[in-house]
């Protein structure tokens, strides 16, 4: 399960091939992956950080759902052309991420592997939890610093 995920995170990062979408459906798409990811994480930062009560059930099933939308083919979102600088105001995806590649993908890489790590300790207590959030929350950092704009 674990190596056939990595592999999709992996074939996400070559993004190729022909698309029916439009380059704005497919900046729409990527955002709302995203806005999905940042919809879990807010509970598991929430407690984290003391803001909401632990609770193990709330905790492990953002953990899996994180774990499921890590794992989405994730490609059909990065298709070239659909930049910053091909769609302003519609995406802060840095033209970066085309040229870079390889660092989109290990970016990608450290991303999953801090989900799995929280999905073995979100139910374990509020002690376990805090360091895989803080884990995890530095994975999302590193990549929107060298690929996400600040602005639209
Ligand atoms: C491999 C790179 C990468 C990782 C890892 C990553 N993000 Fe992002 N994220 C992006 C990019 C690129 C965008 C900009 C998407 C766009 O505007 O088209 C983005 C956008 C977002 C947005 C804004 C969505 C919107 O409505 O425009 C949120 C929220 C977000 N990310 C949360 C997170 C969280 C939380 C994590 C970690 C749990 C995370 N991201 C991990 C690359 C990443």
């Amino acid at each position: 399960m674990k190596k056939l995920l990595i592999s999709t995170v992996i074939a996400a990062t070559a993004a190729t091939g022909a698309f029916a979408q439009s380059p704005s459906d497919t900046a729409k798409a990527r955002r709302a992956f995203y806005t999905l990811v940042g919809y879990e994480m807010a509970s598991l930062g929430a407690m984290a950080q003391g803001k909401m009560d632990y609770d193990a059930e709330a905790a492990s099933q953002s953990a899996k759902d994180l774990m499921t939308l890590a794992g989405l083919h994730t490609a059909d979102y990065y298709v070239p052309g659909t930049s910053n600088a091909d769609l302003p105001g519609e995406t802060r995806a840095k033209p970066e991420i085309w040229s870079d590649m390889a660092g989109v993908q290990e970016k990608g890489m450290a991303f999953y592997e801090a989900v799995v790590a929280l999905n073995e300790v979100a139910g374990n207590g509020l002690d376990a939890l805090r360091p895989a959030v803080g884990q995890l929350g530095g994975t999302c950092k590193a990549c929107h610093d060298d690929y996400r704009a600040k602005d639209f």
